[in-house]
């Protein structure tokens, strides 16, 4: 029987009042809050080894970090007094851990084999495997040409119809994993509703050749369903009403909805209410993603997931990755005050992943209301931001080097790209390391002028993998997912909620008609009268 999880009161305690909170508060004032970080490598020859993990194919080097050996036994230990190791456990039980929703939580039971017994008892699991199969199996024919449009032209080219959770997961991946692609196919995504990308993307199609995927789990998301329209309207102008069926398909939890959109009932994937949005690029989501790349890479990437839940549920808390940069990111956040982190691979096919990461982060821990209800007594998630390396160098680094805030780092880097050579590779590397050296160690010597001076001293982990593989990229993208809900167990708030939403959702249908007519608007903001008088003007 699956235990409630606010009775189990985990994150009862306010983070605050544990003890080691308190020892972290002495430890930040009397120890690290004035020490370097040079200081810390000079104190400690074997730092850089010491302070480095690795997880899978992922090595991290978080020796770079305002954390000594006291540090990380404290954040352990407020770790533990969190609670951290009963959550992570409730998570795979199936406990309803998304509280305000009711809901498991088990984008782990996607990627697990089921030997691996995550949550059986919870409905839809037993199913997770037997959908995998309806998804290859669809997959395969379309790749195999078995599928074809309706005029008998086969698909070249896949269009991703979603938002959010439904739209960042399939995109980063996709461009991530491009030299998977099937040669013959090409990937698009459409999102935004003001419809200039898919105005953008038909000049380039043939509608003959063109499989949408309508991406949804609610199926009544607005900026989707104002899409699918648009392209099943593409798509009848084109090829005729009888044509529609066999040129869109729908990843959703509604099949009503699918249902009424006219989705051929071989043509739906389903996945269940304990996938959360930002969670669901393991599901059905991701079959934008699996058409293009194939179902033997999809099932790579799952098992790069498996890799690293199997870690964050077996490896001690102090030599657990995801719980370690959630403990940095704490230290940082709580202690030093730190606003924002940035994430900057430097791979380009992972251009897409700050993005992907914002809403996984800042979606699922930008909360100020516990889980019991109670406000919380200190600052949650960080804003998170980024760009692919070099370019981001060339744009926001100064800001970095020689800016007053403090802005920890994630860099991230494979040793081996496909189809860069390796001096190409060499480059790209020896940028990523020269920045976090640059960053820690500063240059000043006699008689500079102050303009040219870096002071260093800031923070940065740095994350390695051989190259970015299916397994490799399942990883990271599993790492950062746990690494946000042991933040969120140790703030008691829940992080697979995301409510913050609603209200802007909400105020955007009352204004269609007052901004479509010029009209009627019954609302009270006197400035958004004003900016209704001046769209009326410049119409
Ligand atoms: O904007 C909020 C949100 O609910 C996200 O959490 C979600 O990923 C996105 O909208 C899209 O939702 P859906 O998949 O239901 O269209």
């Amino acid at each position: 029987m699956i235990v409630e999880y606010t009775d189990r009161k985990l994150s009862a305690r306010y983070p605050t009042d544990l003890g080691a909170w308190q020892a972290l508060k002495a430890h930040y004032r009397d120890s690290m809050r004035a020490k370097s970080l040079e200081a810390l490598f000079s104190r400690d020859k074997e730092r850089a080894g010491r302070f480095t993990l690795t997880a899978g194919d992922l090595t991290l080097d978080y020796s770079k970090n305002h954390v000594n050996a006291t540090t990380r036994k404290l954040l352990v230990r407020l770790a533990r007094e969190a609670q951290v190791p009963a959550a992570i456990e409730a998570m795979f039980a199936g406990e309803r851990i998304n509280v305000t929703e009711s809901r498991s939580v088990l984008h782990v039971a996607l990627r697990a084999k089921m030997s691996d017994k995550v949550a059986l008892e919870v409905d839809g699991v037993p199913e997770v495997w037997a959908t995998l199969n309806n998804i290859e199996d669809f997959v395969e024919r379309v790749q195999s040409k078995r599928i074809r449009g309706h005029t008998g032209k086969r698909f070249t080219d896949i269009v991703n119809i979603g938002i959010g959770g439904s739209d960042l997961g399939p995109v980063m991946a996709a461009r991530a994993l491009r030299p998977y692609w099937h040669e013959k196919m090409r990937f698009h995504s459409v999102s935004n509703i003001d419809g200039t990308q898919l105005a953008d993307l038909t000049r380039e199609l043939s509608a003959e050749s063109t499989l949408f995927v309508v991406c949804s789990k609610t199926f009544t998301t607005i900026e989707t369903m104002t899409n699918a329209n648009a392209a099943r309207e593409w798509v009848r102008d084109h090829l005729g009403y009888a044509a529609i069926q066999d040129h869109f398909v729908a990843a959703s939890t509604n099949h009503e909805a699918m249902d009424a959109f006219g989705i051929r009932p071989d043509y739906r994937f389903g996945f269940w209410d304990w996938v959360g949005g930002r969670y669901s690029l393991w599901s059905a989501v991701g079959l934008s993603l699996a058409l293009v790349v194939g179902m033997e890479t999809f099932r790579r990437l799952l098992n790069g997931g498996r890799v690293m839940d199997l870690h964050f549920r077996n490896a001690p808390l102090d030599a657990n990755m995801p719980v370690l940069l959630a403990l940095i990111a704490i230290w940082y956040n709580n202690f030093f005050g730190a606003e924002s982190q940035a994430i900057l691979p430097y791979d380009n096919r992972l251009d897409r992943f700050p993005a992907y990461l914002q809403q996984l982060q800042m979606e699922s821990n930008g909360k100020r209301v516990r889980m019991d209800g109670k406000p919380v007594k200190c600052d949650t998630g960080m804003v998170i931001w980024g760009e692919a390396g070099n370019n981001a160098q060339h744009s926001f680094y100064q800001l970095l080097h020689q800016g007053t805030r403090l802005i920890p780092i994630d860099f991230l880097a494979p040793v081996r790209s496909a189809g860069a050579s390796q001096e190409q590779q060499n480059l790209a590397l020896a940028q990523c390391l020269a920045q976090s050296e640059a960053l820690m160690d500063g240059f000043d010597e006699e008689g500079l002028e102050a303009y040219r001076v870096h002071e260093g001293n800031n923070p940065s982990s740095t994350i390695l993998f051989p190259e970015l593989t299916p397994e490799a990229l399942g990883q990271l993208i599993a790492l950062y997912e746990h690494k946000v809900f042991v933040e969120g167990v140790m703030w008691g708030i829940d992080s697979f909620d995301q409510w913050g939403v609603e209200l802007g959702k909400k105020l955007a249908t009352n204004l269609i008609e007052p901004v479509a007519q010029g009209k009627g608007y019954r609302g009270r903001n006197p400035s958004t009268t004003s900016l209704l008088s001046y769209i009326r003007k410049l119409r």
